[in-house]
């Protein structure tokens, strides 16, 4: 157990990102009821994840991490659920399937709702009022009523997650994520694309090897494993009195866990060493993630890793990874030479959402290229330094939204208007995530032709 922590320790911290609730005695009731109500998950789930991701760090398997950059009460409709993990689905199969190895997958999802801004305040027309920091704290429509934290939202987010949770369970292993169905999503993406031909050689390579399997009697209905998979939660912890409520021990191990979600993760705006979100993360035994952008020295990620990991346990700790297209090269070789000097076990995943963002028509919004493109540097480094590009984590939606601009069937700067629903960041449309996708695995096989060690001739 985690020296002198306690679920309520970060309450002694200094901490950024804090809403203003005008009515703490209200907060401090629905905290304890969200402490009296069932976990979202089960720590032994999160152990499974984390094994997973120690095979990630051990360069062993893939890791899709992806979903909202904020969910939203509005949005919370199946259709909306059933279009995100169908997109997100296909683009594990590609992945998988280029990368001959599995994919963790990892969904910002039944819990992604605090926001961190840059500004306490925004100002539209003269007025200024506080923030929207997610449905989970306050409201998006800019009037001073919405835009004034609520405890209640608390327990609306906690019952969103519950039922998104409810369903994502039931596609995983109810049979909606059966293999069959998956490869036909993807052939259909195929066919429909600009890019048909680029994307049919991997399409038909496998197709060919599904028509293999069936041909020796693996499949869907021989083999339960094709007929489910594993699909995992994850949302950044940076409402830390939510987080604490649900923080609850496991029976088997004695050991705490964040129920909220299988993953959590710390922000880049929140990830000071000695501060109230690394030090609730630190006690608890779920895998974690961090942020790491721009301005983390080498000498800092040391320091947050020995806090977050000091057992070097291989799985605990992803560290993604977020500069910006043009600045991959600056920033990540320093923190990889450090990290595989001290010998620490990480994954290395690549958010190529976060530093891309630019302001287009008064809409934020991403290039398509710059995201590509940050992932590739990504690659580049990781060959160059010798190490595992472990993984990618995107902002997206199944929907076909306007919010990133780019991609084979463009969304140009005048299409922003058409269909810009995110409550906060860009997202990749479904066209979009799943083009990076096969992008991405056709830069993984080619790293595996490349590298593949020499083959003996003949059997
Ligand atoms: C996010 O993932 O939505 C986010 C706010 O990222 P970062 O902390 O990297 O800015
Ligand atoms: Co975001």
């Amino acid at each position: 157990m985690a020296k002198d922590w306690t679920p309520s320790s970060w309450r002694a911290k200094p901490i950024e990102q804090v809403p203003a609730y005008p009515d703490l005695a209200a907060l401090g009731e629905t905290e304890k009821r969200l402490a009296s109500f069932p976990p979202l998950v089960f720590a032994g789930e999160a152990r499974k994840l984390k094994k997973a991701l120690a095979e990630v760090a051990e360069g062993r398997s893939f890791l899709l991490q992806g979903g909202d950059c904020a969910e939203s009460f509005a949005e919370h409709g199946a259709d909306n659920i059933r279009d995100f993990f169908r997109a997100f689905l296909q683009m594990a199969v590609v992945l998988t399937f280029a990368a001959s190895s599995p994919v963790v997958k990892v969904g910002r999802i039944a819990g992604q709702f605090a926001k961190p801004r840059s500004s306490g305040n925004e100002t539209k027309g003269g007025v200024t009022l506080p923030s929207y920091r997610g449905d989970i704290i306050n409201g998006i429509d800019f009037d001073e009523a919405s835009r004034i934290p609520s405890p209640e939202r608390q327990e609306m987010a906690y019952r969103q997650s519950a039922a998104t949770l409810n369903l994502l369970r039931a596609f995983a292993q109810g049979g909606y994520a059966n293999l069959d169905n998956v490869h036909q999503w993807m052939l259909g993406f195929v066919s429909g694309s600009p890019q048909a031909e680029r994307y049919g050689q991997l399409a038909d390579r496998i197709s060919e090897t599904m028509n293999f399997m069936r041909a020796i009697g693996i499949n869907s209905e021989s083999h339960p494993s094709l007929r489910e998979t594993d699909f995992f939660t994850s949302h950044e912890a940076l409402l830390l009195g939510y987080e604490e409520a649900l923080t609850r021990v496991d029976s088997t191990s004695g050991e705490w866990y964040a129920t909220s979600g299988h993953m959590i993760w710390i922000g880049d705006r929140t990830r000071q060493p000695d501060n109230a979100h690394v030090e609730y993360c630190r006690g608890i035994k779920n895998p974690i993630g961090l942020k790491c952008g721009p301005s983390l020295s080498a000498d800092e990620l040391i320091r947050l890793i020995d806090i977050l990991n000091p057992q070097n346990e291989a799985g605990r700790l992803t560290l993604i990874t977020r500069f910006g297209h043009d600045k991959v090269t600056d920033h990540l070789p320093r923190l990889i030479r450090a990290v595989q000097k001290e010998g620490r076990k990480v994954v290395w995943s690549c958010d190529p959402m976060h530093g891309n963002t630019i302001t287009v028509n008064d809409y934020k919004t991403r290039p398509f290229d710059r995201i590509l493109s940050e992932v590739e540097a990504f690659f580049d480094v990781h060959r160059a330094e010798g190490t595992h590009a472990g993984g990618i984590h995107i902002e997206m939606t199944g929907k076909d939204v306007t919010e990133c601009t780019g991609g084979a069937r463009p969304v140009l700067a005048e299409d922003l208007s058409d269909r810009y629903h995110t409550h906060c960041d860009p997202r990749l449309n479904a066209n979009q995530a799943l083009e990076l996708a096969f992008l991405t695995a056709e830069r993984i096989k080619k790293e595996q032709e490349a590298y593949r060690p020499p083959q003996a001739v003949g059997f």
